[in-house]
């Protein structure tokens, strides 16, 4: 597990590059926290936590990787890039095909009407891991370039589509943030 990390921090690494952010703001305040909260959220809920840890740790390789290329798909072609990786580390099909089912469905903007306890975790983690970092992701809309107007559009996008997806138990997790968030954005 500790070499899937490094491989996937390494690409994090690469992406701050890309996006003009400090090294490690991505991993800090994403991929880290998505990572904490899904394995939390799968152990409360009686999920196969290392399915959903494996998941966390990649929902966000495909965009790491390929950058914009992929940004619209970045949900499928994780998964996609991740298969091969898991495989020659040991891991089963079985056990591939559950996170790659976690990866695809992970997308504030795809609400699937059925979803596996462990697709739940890591799409609440990730919807969860938003909200709690939006000062991060203000950040980054600034280090990007964007004017106050575009950053401000995109943030309230963002916020409202993460907290829409969320399972009911992770709306009343987070609801007090996210309605703070709502008062200070334009
Ligand atoms: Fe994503
Ligand atoms: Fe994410």
């Amino acid at each position: 597990m500790k070499k899937l990390y490094e491989l996937v921090k390494a690409e994090s690494l690469n992406w701050d590059a890309h996006e003009n952010m400090p090294m490690f703001q991505c991993w800090n305040f994403h991929a880290l926290p998505v990572i904490k909260n899904a394995v939390k959220f799968a152990k409360e809920r009686g999920a196969d936590a290392q399915v959903v840890e494996v998941a966390a740790l990649f929902h966000e390789y495909g965009g790491y990787v390929d950058k914009c290329k992929h940004y619209k798909d970045h949900h499928i072609v994780g998964g996609e890039r991740a298969e091969p990786i898991l495989l020659a580390h040991g891991y089963s099909q079985d056990f591939v095909d559950k996170v790659k089912q976690c990866i695809f469905s992970h997308r504030a903007s795809v609400i699937c009407p059925k979803l596996t306890v462990e697709e739940i975790c890591v799409s609440d983690a990730d919807a969860v891991a938003h909200i709690e970092n939006v000062f991060q992701m203000i950040m980054w809309m600034g280090q990007r370039g964007d004017s106050v107007e575009a950053a401000n559009e995109f943030i309230k996008r963002k916020i409202t589509k993460s907290y829409a997806k969320l399972s009911p138990q992770a709306k009343d997790y987070a609801k007090e943030k996210y309605e703070a968030i709502l008062k200070i954005l334009y």
